[in-house]
């Protein structure tokens, strides 16, 4: 099996397909750890994992927090409100002192694209991307793929459509190519403004009718349109969006009857998303969020080197 050498995980884009499956099996152990009365075992002890969020966050923050602390790792946060980077103190000084402190890893969400980038070159400590920007949310793909594996069977050969702001998403550029290694054929779908005039020559199918990006899906993926990344509001109004975009049930008629419903949160109810759809019963959205916790177990155990076998017994 794969062996983990990597120091950081920055982005889906670094990583091999033998590296994505090794997380994803590693997730299953800890998925039934997840399940046990009590979700605690040994194998960080000792280590200092610091979550680092510079943006709002309630899924990746919270889930890192849960699944560094079911791995027995002692935790802390520092966020921008309440740091001394509101008195002006630069990232990079910031993480030179973090790293004084002697952190065995330090988990970034920034607004800035390349940041976590940019931080690993200043730390010892393990870095790992929780959200840069528009760039990348590799845990987040992570955890997708591994929800549609357990609910489908399979990544290879599934046809997942992505719909919505593309233009702005980071969990859409990781779900890209995690998706294209692992072999699934991906459509993405929105209003022309939100589609990059490049997004193609990622390897997906791009069209702006929703009946088109359903009818064969096996995975529909709904997301949020991020109006604080858009200068100016590209679309004439939300209600407008919803009628041509928005996940309805009367759309879903023309989908497949076994097709599940994504959504990486936080969602838009009545935006890009009814609720009937949310809370139905194709949704899996509350399962990714579960999922996510033993993802984020594997990511944290593979990086700082807990041993499988002795640790999760
Ligand atoms: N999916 C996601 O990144 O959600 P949060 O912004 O709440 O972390």
């Amino acid at each position: 099996m794969t062996a983990w050498t990597k120091k950081d995980l920055l982005g889906i884009k670094d990583l091999s397909v033998e590296e994505l499956e090794l997380i994803l099996t590693t997730a299953d152990s800890f998925k039934e750890v997840s399940a046990r009365d009590i979700k605690l075992v040994p194998a960080l002890r000792g280590k200092t994992v610091i979550n680092f969020f510079y943006e709002p966050s309630t899924r990746t923050k919270m889930s890192f927090e849960v699944a560094a602390k079911r791995l027995s790792a002692a935790t802390y946060g520092l966020s921008k409100s309440g740091s001394s980077l509101q008195k002006g103190e630069t990232l990079i000084d910031t993480i030179l002192n973090l790293e004084a402190m002697g952190p065995d890893l330090i988990i970034l969400r920034h607004s800035a694209p390349g940041a976590p980038h940019l931080i690993s070159k200043y730390t010892q400590a393990g870095v790992v991307n929780a959200g840069d920007g528009a760039h990348e949310h590799p845990t987040q793909a992570l955890l997708d793929a591994y929800t549609m594996r357990e609910k489908k069977g399979k990544i290879k050969g599934l046809n997942v459509s992505l719909i919505g702001d593309v233009a702005h998403s980071r969990v859409v550029r990781s779900n890209i190519f995690l998706l294209n290694k692992m072999g699934a054929n991906v459509t993405v779908c929105g209003p022309a403004t939100y589609l990059p005039k490049d997004i193609a020559g990622l390897g997906v199918k791009v069209t702006t009718k929703v009946d088109e990006a359903i009818e064969d899906a096996d995975v529909i993926m709904m997301l949020r349109i991020q109006l604080e990344r858009q200068g100016r509001k590209s679309l004439p109004s939300l209600r407008e969006y919803f009628d041509f975009f928005g996940m309805t049930e009367k759309k879903l008629e023309r989908s497949k009857p076994d097709a599940i419903i994504m959504h990486p949160g936080p969602m838009n109810r009545g935006v890009e998303i009814d609720s009937s759809v949310a809370e139905g019963p194709r949704s899996v959205i509350l399962e990714q969020v579960t999922n996510g916790v033993a993802v984020r177990m594997a990511i944290l155990y593979l990086l700082l080197g807990g041993t499988r076998n002795e640790d999760t017994n």
